[in-house]
C-alpha cells in the first residue's frame, strides 16, 4: 500500500495552470494500484466549490480510499458573497467531499489497509494562532509592531488575505486563534480514536498549515527580511499548539503539511517525519509513502 500525498494544487486559480491539475493528477493514476490512498492536504481549488468539484473529479478512477483536508484558500468567500467559510467548512465542502467519493478528515478519521494491520489516517486544516512566531529576539517597538500585525492581519505594506476573506456568515467576523484551537482539539480526538485502536499500526497525520516550526522556515525570500517581518509570517503560518498535540502521539509516522509553498523535512528522534511539500503555483509534486519503508518524493511537475 502506498500513499499518494500532495499539496497546494490551487486548482482554478489561474487557466493556465489548469493543465498542471490534469498533468499531476495522470502522474499518480498511471502509477496507482489497487489499494493505494491518495490525500490532498489543502488548498485544492481556490474557494470556488466548482473548481474543487472539477479537481476532484480529475481522480475517478483512483484505485483505492481518497481522503482531503481544506486550506486557508478552500475557505475563502469573497465578502459580498452570503455564505461565509464557515458554511463552506461545515456544509459545502464536505457535501462535494461526499459526491466525489473523498472522505472529509476534518469530521472524521480514516482506516484503511488489512484488518489486523491497519494505517490510520488523521487531518484537519490546522490553522494559525501565532504561536510559531519567535519574539523572543525583538525589541519593544517591534514586538508590539508585530503584535499589532498579528491582530489586523497588516504590517508595514504586507496583508495576508485570510483576514480579509475567511468569515463568519453571522459574526462577519473570524477569530483565526480560535478556529485553530478548535482544530486542534478536534484533531487530538481523532488521532485518541485511532492510538486506542490496537488494530491501528501506525497513522498518517495532515494538516494544511505548519505544525512544527522547521515546516514554516527556509523561504529564501524570507531571509532578506526584517526580523520582525519574519516573525509575523512564521506566526501566520501555522500552529506550535497544533504540532504539540500531533507529538505527544505515539503512532503518528509521518506528518505532511503545505501551506508556506516551500519545501522542507525532516525527522525527529523518534524517527517522525515532519514534511513539507513545497508545491508551489507553477510547479507540483507527490510525496510517495510506505508504511514501513519510508517516503520518496516524485520528480516536480511543471
Ligand atoms: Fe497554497
Ligand atoms: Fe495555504
Amino acid at each position: 500500500m502506498r500513499f499518494f500525498i500532495t499539496a497546494d494544487i490551487h486548482h482554478s486559480i489561474q487557466e493556465k495552470f489548469l493543465p498542471l491539475s490534469q498533468k499531476l493528477a495522470q502522474h499518480c493514476l498511471e502509477q496507482a494500484e489497487n489499494g493505494d490512498v491518495l490525500l490532498l492536504a489543502g488548498d485544492n481549488a481556490c474557494g470556488d466549490l466548482k473548481g474543487l468539484k472539477e479537481l476532484l473529479e480529475l481522480f475517478d478512477s483512483f484505485p483505492g480510499p481518497r481522503a482531503l483536508v481544506p486550506g486557508n484558500h478552500d475557505l475563502w468567500s469573497h465578502p459580498d458573497k452570503g455564505v461565509g467559510s464557515d458554511i463552506l467548512y461545515r456544509e459545502s465542502i464536505p457535501k462535494i467531499c461526499a459526491q466525489a467519493g473523498f472522505h472529509y478528515l476534518d469530521q472524521s478519521p480514516l482506516k484503511v489497509g488489512e484488518p489486523q494491520e491497519l494505517i490510520g489516517i488523521a487531518g484537519c486544516y490546522g490553522g494559525f494562532d501565532f504561536s510559531l512566531a519567535d519574539l523572543t529576539q525583538l525589541n519593544s517597538e517591534d514586538k508590539e509592531i508585530v503584535l499589532e500585525g498579528w491582530r489586523t492581519g497588516l504590517l508595514d505594506n504586507l496583508f495576508w488575505n485570510d483576514y480579509r476573506f475567511t468569515w463568519n456568515s453571522e459574526t462577519k467576523t473570524w477569530d483565526h486563534a480560535q478556529f485553530s484551537k478548535q482544530n486542534t482539539q478536534r484533531l487530538t480526538e481523532h488521532l485518541n480514536q485511532l492510538e486506542s485502536d490496537e488494530r491501528v499500526k501506525s497513522i498518517v497525520c495532515i494538516t494544511h498549515t505548519a505544525a512544527v516550526l522547521d515546516q514554516a522556515i527556509g523561504h529564501p525570500n524570507g531571509a532578506q527580511r526584517p526580523d520582525f517581518q519574519r516573525a509575523w509570517f512564521r506566526g501566520i503560518l501555522g500552529s506550535k499548539r497544533l504540532g504539540s498535540a500531533i507529538q505527544k502521539m505515539e503512532k503518528v509516522a509521518l506528518h505532511v503539511c503545505g501551506h508556506t509553498h516551500y519545501p522542507k523535512e525532516s525527522t525527529d528522534p523518534s524517527n517522525r517525519h515532519w514534511v513539507n511539500i513545497g508545491c508551489d503555483y507553477p510547479r507540483k509534486r507527490w510525496l510517495i509513502y510506505e508504511p514501513g519503508e519510508g517516503y520518496r518524493f516524485s520528480d516536480w511537475i511543471q
